[in-house]
């Protein structure tokens, strides 16, 4: 029987990086993971890079630069004729991108010592209270069953995609994030349903690459997680662009027949519709994946919507049990996942673990990209705390006009006492990378004044947000 300091249930950014975080701190570690790839190999990386962030990335940027051949080069001056798409080409290198984030992340187990179960990981009797190790879990492997104990467990199994009721995911007309990233031909007609974070990227993939989309979104307010304003504006570009958004819908039926997919709903006014769709992408939001663990002999305790109660520390009620990322609660994010990841390991090192949940950064991949750090204006109003807010659009920006992408904006909101900043809301070009310097203001606990008088580069996209700071007081220079 192999003893361990800490066994991370799960290979995505949560279990990995808790292991390897583990591992530095000098603890002895495992990491077990079931994913395969086709071949049979490890798939590690969890959600994100198997099926997630880095795939969607790929197709994202795939078909960014065909909507920009066929709708931006001639202003540049470039001619190309005859452009067309190889989706099987496409496919091939997002999966390229794919294994090499898997074999990096099996690399960097190995080289922080870290050892690898490629298999099923399943609780088989409760903690032994008492025991220096008093944690035991069955691992299943091809080359067959064996039996860890360890002083701590992390859980980061992740979350699986929420089905409808009465309707399976099939991954051929009736598509998860899973599907959706490996489709063999551009559907005529793809309809979306959830206007949240994996139906705006992905509706956006396939409208460039030539589909026709209709996103149907229950609630009334478009991306209500945003700023209003914020997502005001980026529902006016994503029309423009071509999709077609419906809010406010309720849907009646969903049916596959005669290779579509037959979608009745009620628009906002109440009148029934019918779409028939060659594919149907089902992203109404995800749940906490528990299955297989046997999780109620451990004694760890689940919230009613699923999901594993944790306390500050990200400890279970059983001592010595963790859970990071999506199995918990807050957002499904793979960064936050790797917070809680480093955390975990820190306080089981004896260290102090601390997530700042408050400056953790929101990134939609869409064009113009949406991020967001702190609280929407919306959140400091509700507070009743007085504010000011400064905006500055991507259009008087030299980087951006060069770029030829003037779309969006930088907002800033701070206290009106204190001048901290409160929340920093982008939309436009690069906005998941300009977002990275408001997260670390805020985590300075900067005010406006201190970001307005940093020196930013020109020309710069980067501009923008020092000129959002200047705004708050009135002294935005090139507007
Ligand atoms: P989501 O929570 O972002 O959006 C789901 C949407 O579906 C919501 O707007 C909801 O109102 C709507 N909805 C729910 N039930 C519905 C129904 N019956 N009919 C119509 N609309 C309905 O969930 P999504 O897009 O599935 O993504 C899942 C998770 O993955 C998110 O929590 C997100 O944080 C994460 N993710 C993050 C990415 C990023 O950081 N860029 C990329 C992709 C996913």
């Amino acid at each position: 029987m192999s003893n361990y300091d800490v066994i991370a249930v799960g290979g995505g950014p949560g279990g990995y990086v808790a292991a390897i975080r583990a591992a530095q701190l000098g603890l002895k570690v495992a990491c077990i993971d079931a994913s395969r790839r086709p071949d049979g190999k490890p798939a590690l990386g969890g959600t994100c890079t198997n099926v997630g962030c880095i795939p969607s990335k790929a197709l994202l940027q795939s078909s960014e630069f065909f909507s920009l051949l066929q709708n931006d080069f001639a202003t540049h001056g470039i001619q190309v004729k005859d452009a067309k798409i190889d989706l099987a080409q496409m496919m091939q290198r997002k999966n390229q991108i794919i294994q090499q984030n898997n074999l990096g992340v099996a690399y960097l187990l190995k080289k922080n010592k870290v050892d690898f179960y490629h298999g099923t990981a399943e609780w088989v009797e409760p903690p032994s209270r008492g025991d220096s190790y008093p944690h035991r879990i069955k691992v299943v492997t091809t080359q067959g069953e064996s039996i860890l104990q360890s002083k701590n467990l992390v859980i980061a199994t992740g979350s699986l995609p929420r089905p409808l009721p009465d309707l399976a995911f099939d991954e051929h007309r009736v598509l998860s994030n899973e599907g959706i990233l490996s489709l063999t031909e551009v559907p005529k007609v793809l309809c979306v349903l959830g206007a949240g974070v994996i139906g705006l990227e992905m509706g956006s993939v396939w409208q460039r690459l030539g589909a026709k989309v209709i996103i149907l979104e229950a609630l009334q307010d478009f991306l209500p997680a945003a700023d209003r304003s914020i997502s005001q504006e980026a529902y006016k570009f994503f029309k423009a662009q071509g999709l077609t958004l419906e809010l406010g819908i309720r849907l009646q039926s969903a049916v596959v027949a005669d290779q579509a997919v037959h979608i009745q709903y009620h628009n906002a006014r109440g009148e029934l519709q019918s779409i028939q769709a060659d594919q149907f992408l089902v992203s109404i939001g995800r749940i906490a994946q528990t299955q297989g663990l046997n999780l109620a002999i451990s004694g760890v305790e689940t919230l009613p919507d699923g999901k594993i109660k944790v306390d500050s520390r990200l400890q279970t009620n059983v001592p010595g049990i963790w859970a990071v990322g999506d199995v918990i609660g807050g957002p499904m994010l793979a960064h936050k996942a790797e917070e809680e990841g480093v955390a975990v390991a820190e306080s089981i090192a004896g260290q102090s673990g601390h997530v700042n949940y408050q400056t953790i950064p929101w990134v939609i991949y869409t064009d113009p990209e949406l991020a967001w750090v702190g609280q929407t204006e919306q959140q400091v109003q509700a507070l009743g705390r007085a504010y000011k807010v400064g905006s500055f659009p991507f259009m008087a920006n030299g980087r951006a006009r060069a770029l030829g992408n003037t779309h969006g904006l930088v907002k800033i909101i701070a206290d009106a006492n204190t001048d901290e900043i409160l929340g920093v809301h982008i939309l436009g070009p690069q906005a998941s990378e300009l977002i990275a310097e408001a997260a670390m203001a805020m985590e300075f606990r900067a005010t406006s004044e201190d970001l307005a008088r940093i020196c930013h580069a020109h020309p710069s996209l980067a501009e923008t947000t020092r000129e959002a700071a200047l705004a708050v007081t009135g002294r935005a220079l090139h507007i």
